[in-house]
């Protein structure tokens, strides 16, 4: 990622201090959305590495990480696992708990999501304190899946989620620090 092209993606994202929580500063990916190249760089950006490799699935958490998700299942040619917040899913799923920047949750993923060895690709907007995309991680890796890499735009790497989810031995691509 070049610098210049970062710090279009920075200019196309908005701060919101205070939001959800005090003391937070929310980073507004809708504004970037709303941008058509912006969104359509972003995307192209975050699926370089795979582009013609074989990826069987985009695995996105919602909800943020359902637009973008989407947009990369579509262009790698891959199929789409929704990874949701607790009793959303209709089929048996599983699930875990997991703790992200301002709250606790669960998240569930449906049992038959994953075929035992299929290669997925992890997608979010942003990663925080990586609690979010460690328990999606090992959902998927607890169905079979092999995580070939998780991908953000945005990083907040003060808050070390990056770093935790290397410390998995998973391979993590961001955009935007
Ligand atoms: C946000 C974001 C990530 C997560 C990152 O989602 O989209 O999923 O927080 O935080 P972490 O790295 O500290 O775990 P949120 O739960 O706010 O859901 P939303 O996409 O539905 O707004
Ligand atoms: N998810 C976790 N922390 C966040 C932040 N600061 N801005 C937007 N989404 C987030």
């Amino acid at each position: 990622t070049s610098p210049a092209f970062e710090n279009d993606l920075k200019a196309a994202i908005r701060a919101i201090p205070d939001y959800p929580k005090p003391g937070i500063i929310f980073r507004d990916i809708t504004t970037l959305l709303g941008s058509a190249r912006a969104f359509r760089r972003a995307v192209d950006e975050l699926v370089q590495p795979w582009a013609g490799s074989k990826i069987d699935k985009i695995a996105g958490i919602e909800a943020r990480g359902f637009i973008i998700g989407g947009a990369i299942a579509h262009q790698l040619s891959a199929g789409f696992i929704p990874i949701r917040k607790k009793g959303k899913l209709p089929h048996k799923s599983v699930r875990i708990a997991y703790s992200l920047e301002y709250g606790i949750d669960e998240m569930e993923m449906h049992e038959d999501a994953v075929t035992p060895g299929e290669r997925v690709i992890l997608v979010d907007d942003l990663i925080a304190t990586g609690g979010t995309a460690e328990g999606a991680v090992k959902l998927l890796r607890q169905m079979g899946a092999e995580v070939v890499s998780a991908v953000f735009m945005v990083d907040l790497p003060e808050l070390g989620g990056a770093d935790k989810l290397r410390a998995l031995g998973v391979n993590v691509r961001t955009l935007v620090s």
